[in-house]
């Protein structure tokens, strides 16, 4: 994470005012992936790069936002924020002050500033990290808390509503609600989670393949059309199943013939990983590795061919992990079609995988990766 004093000087010094100053974690999912808004399992854990966002009151009925990493400032008025997104990076706070605009609060001028170092694009959730951020600190500025589920659903909502993406829950309950040297094994049903601890012998490698990765864009949006019509179907046979959290793969074997192969594909990808997700949770919480590195090469193995969510990058990063001593497990994380591999590895050897793994893909890709050691962290809160 940035240095929370040097943002705070940088704010103070563009704005005249000291802000209060909020970090919020970007995130990594070690399994569970395309099944939050299937309403199904996951399993994230917070990580160790965050958004920073510093925020003061201004007197002229203004809502400024400054952005560090873009080195830009848009300015409107508190009165007449726009209503639909332009497809800039101010959607993303613009798109939380709506919301909580929305919930009924009267929201003043002020100035905000925004630094992160969660990479963009990558599938570590920077958008997410940017409005839990943004959350926190225009909740504190109008003087109202909300729980950490309910503000991760505020934030949801400002990334659908607003932004106009279709994300499920997972980034922003992550970000809002992550706990040190856990992962979270999440119902998006009921957003209720039991913890997950991560063994201090076991570091958390992402790897990125710098192959750009947007939720906003269309393969998301197609993925995910081609789950609810999968489901569409068994719901016309069994009615109580509203979401693939209800399927089965009895269901499929009886009704996949009716759905389009590629639906049917990407539905069994949902089910097993549901499956595939809670039972990673008991392999880690049981401390058997082995069960879980198989999950996780399951996992990718049906994201790759099923749902059809990988790309060469990224199983070549993660076929050459399995050929390193260390690894527990590897598998592609986030949204899909490029972005990061997770991979769990024995803490005594990451540094040497770290390094071998990035030889080797620049090797066999010709693009250099950028490889992050990471220790899971806590959710989003005040710093300054
Ligand atoms: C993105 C979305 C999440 C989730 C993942 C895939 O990160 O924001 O809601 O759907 O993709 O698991």
């Amino acid at each position: 994470m940035h240095d929370p004093a040097v943002f705070r000087s940088m704010h103070l010094a563009r704005f005249q005012a000291a802000p209060a100053v909020f970090a919020a974690p970007g995130r990594v999912n070690l399994i569970g992936e395309h099944t939050d808004y299937a309403e199904g399992f996951v399993m994230p854990a917070a990580i160790d790069f965050a958004t920073l966002a510093g925020i003061s009151p201004r007197s002229d009925g203004k809502i400024v936002v400054y952005s560090e990493n873009y080195g830009e400032e848009r300015s409107f008025e508190a009165a007449l924020l726009p209503a639909i997104a332009s497809k800039h990076w101010s959607d993303y706070p613009l798109g939380v002050v709506a919301i909580l605009a929305g919930e009924g609060h009267r929201i003043p001028g002020f100035s905000l500033s925004l630094w992160g170092d969660v990479p963009l694009g990558s599938g570590l959730s920077s958008s997410a990290a940017v409005e839990v951020a943004t959350a926190l600190a225009v909740c504190s500025l109008i003087e109202t808390t909300y729980p950490g589920p309910v503000l991760a659903r505020l934030c949801q909502r400002a990334e659908n509503e607003f932004v106009g993406a279709s994300c499920g829950i997972m980034d922003q309950f992550i970000s809002a609600n992550g706990q040190e040297n856990h992962a979270l094994l999440l119902d998006c049903r009921d957003l209720s989670f039991r913890l997950a601890p991560i063994p201090a012998h076991i570091a958390l490698v992402i790897a990125n393949t710098m192959v750009k990765h947007s939720v906003a864009g269309g393969d998301y949006t197609t993925r995910r059309a081609e789950v609810e019509a999968a489901c569409a179907t068994i719901a016309r046979h069994r009615p109580e199943v509203r979401f693939l959290r209800d399927a089965t793969v009895e269901d499929l074997e009886k009704w996949g013939h009716e759905m389009t192969p590629n639906s049917l594909k990407r539905a069994r990808h949902v089910v097993t990983e549901n499956l595939r997700t809670q039972a990673a949770a008991e392999a880690l919480a049981a401390n058997d590795l082995a069960e879980l590195g198989r999950l996780m090469a399951e996992a990718h193995r049906s994201y790759s061919q099923d749902f059809e969510g990988s790309c060469a990058e990224a199983d070549a990063m993660v076929e050459l992990a399995r050929q390193l001593p260390g690894l527990i497990g590897a598998r592609l994380t986030g949204g899909g079609f490029g972005g990061c591999t997770i991979n769990l590895v024995e803490q005594s050897q990451a540094a040497a995988f770290a390094k071998a793994l990035a030889g080797r893909y620049a090797d066999r890709i010709g693009i250099e990766p950028q490889i992050h050691i990471c220790h899971a962290s806590g959710g989003a809160h005040r710093v300054l």
